[in-house]
Order: C-alpha cells, then sequence, then structure tokens
C-alpha cells in the first residue's frame, strides 16, 4: 500500500497516561511537500503525538512510517537521523551562545564533526568548522537573520528566537519538520513573518507538520489539517472544509480554552 506521494503514515496510536487515553487511535497520512497542521483545544493529544512520532514517547499501539520505515521504536536521534526533526513547543535555544553557535549545534548534531572532535582544534576539526559555516551562512542569510548572526540568542525578540530555531532545524537537512507552537508568544508582525519563513521552507521541497492554536496561520498556511479533540481525530480536510465542519465550529465556539 506505498504510496510515491506519501511521506508519513501513522496509524492508530494511542497514548495512555494511567488511565487517560492522550491520543486514541490516531491515523492519518502527510503528503511529500505539504504544510499539514494539526490542531484542537488544550489537552487534544497534539504534543503527546508529535513525542511518539519523534521518538520522544513510545505508543502504547500503532506504528509511525516515515518512507515506509518504521520509525516507532526508534530513538528520537535515529529519527532525526531518518530526516524527521521536531521543535519544541518551550524554546530549546541556549541564550548565551550566539545565533551562529546555536545554528552550529544543530549542524553538529548531524554527526558530522562531534564535538568530541571539536573540543581538539585539530586542522581536520578546523576544516569541518569551516565547512559547517559554509552551511549554516546561507541558512541564516536564507531566512533572514543573517545580521544577527553573532548577537547573543537571549537578547534577540521572540519572532528572531523562532527563526534561529528554524536555521538550526534547517542545519541538519531534514525532509521533515515537526513545529510545535512556533507563533506562540508572538505578534502580528512576527506571525506573518513565520508563515513566510514556513512557506518558504515547505517550497524547499521539505514537508511540515505543525501544531498551532493560531487559527489564521493555520488556516492561511495548510495545505491540510488534522482536528483532535480528546485524543481523537474529529476531522481531516482542507482549510475550507475544516472551517465549515459542523462539529470543529462547536469545539472552537462552545469549547473551553482553545
Ligand atoms: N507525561 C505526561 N504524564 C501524564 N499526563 C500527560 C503527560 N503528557 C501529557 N499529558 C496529558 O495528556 C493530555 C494531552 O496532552 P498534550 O500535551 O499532548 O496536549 P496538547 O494538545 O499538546 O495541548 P496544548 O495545546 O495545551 O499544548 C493532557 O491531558 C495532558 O495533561
Ligand atoms: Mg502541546
Amino acid at each position: 500500500m506505498s504510496n510515491a506521494d506519501i511521506i508519513m503514515r501513522i496509524e492508530g496510536i494511542d497514548k495512555y497516561f494511567g488511565g487517560l487515553h492522550a491520543v486514541d487511535s490516531v491515523t492519518f497520512t502527510v503528503k511529500k511537500g505539504v504544510i499539514k497542521s494539526v490542531i484542537g483545544p488544550n489537552g487534544a493529544g497534539k504534543t503527546t503525538m508529535f513525542n511518539m512520532i519523534a521518538g520522544f514517547e513510545t505508543p502504547c499501539n500503532g506504528q509511525v512510517f516515515f518512507n515506509d520505515i518504521l520509525i516507532t521504536g526508534k530513538k528520537p536521534w535515529q529519527v532525526a537521523e531518518q530526516g524527521v526533526l521536531r521543535t519544541f513547543q518551550n524554546l530549546k535555544l541556549s541564550n548565551h551562545m550566539s545565533v551562529m553557535d546555536n545554528v552550529l549545534l544543530g549542524w553538529h548534531s548531524l554527526g558530522s564533526a562531534g564535538f568530541l572532535d571539536g573540543m581538539f582544534s585539530s586542522p581536520a576539526s578546523r576544516r569541518e568548522e569551516k565547512n559547517a559555516k559554509d552551511t549554516v551562512l546561507p541558512i541564516l542569510e536564507w531566512l533572514n537573520i543573517i545580521d544577527l548572526k553573532d548577537s547573543e540568542v537571549g537578547n534577540l525578540s521572540f519572532g528572531n528566537q523562532r527563526a534561529v530555531e528554524l536555521a538550526r532545524a534547517l542545519a541538519s537537512d531534514p525532509s521533515m519538520l515537526l513545529l510545535d507552537e512556533p507563533a506562540a508568544g508572538l505578534n502580528m508582525h512576527e506571525t506573518a513573518d513565520l508563515a513566510k519563513r514556513i512557506e518558504k521552507i515547505r517550497d524547499q521541497g521539505r514537508t511540515i507538520l505543525l501544531v498551532e492554536h493560531d487559527m489564521s496561520l493555520v488556516m492561511d498556511i495548510s495545505d491540510e489539517i488534522v482536528v483532535l479533540n480528546f485524543g481523537q481525530k474529529i476531522a481531516e480536510g482542507i482549510p475550507s472544509d475544516i472551517q465549515k465542519n459542523k462539529e470543529v465550529i462547536r469545539i472552537y465556539l462552545g469549547g473551553d480554552g482553545a
């Protein structure tokens, strides 16, 4: 049942935390080169689903395939090695380091240089460092943050910190990015810049799975949307269909905390 257009298949994944069914038999596929968004009220199971895809949590049932390779049961670094990279709901940047050094961490995590090598300033490791910069500088330029390369990350606006986070993820050349609430804490202007960056990444041929509460962002940039509520998939489709879906309208207008 392999389909060349499909990059990820999520098949009946379940997660229980004690008696709580946080993710309840969720099944969907992600087409290659699209932005697919996962929406739903607080506690719907969105982050838990990301954690299961990226190897941070083990599903109680079900499987995830990436390019027809089973990735459930793999460690986060093994999933990343396959080309699936996640960002976190709370930024995990090193605030006291420069933009450049933060993004270089993404490159190093690819396993090319290794921290130990880097500690010994051998000609080989200096060459690697030059390769690393040659990889990273165009990414900073492409995301419009090249002027900030020597700035300490902690001094940047949230919008620019999000861009650094994207740059760090791109440094390891992933084919799929999982973004968990990238617009959280951003103002309208910063959100619009983020939207352009995410679309640009998609237009490079990468696939994006996005968890986001900002509905105008989701409706603007998503090719497809999955809606979760209490762990269950309650709708799936293109943005215009999701906007009309009665069940979705009910949980968003009548629900709490969304
Ligand atoms: N490690 C855990 N142990 C126990 N319960 C958990 C754990 N992680 C998540 N949960 C619970 O599972 C449910 C789903 O949580 P999850 O974080 O996946 O929701 P979410 O859709 O990402 O919500 P939000 O929009 O607030 O980020 C919630 O009821 C949450 O309290
Ligand atoms: Mg979450």
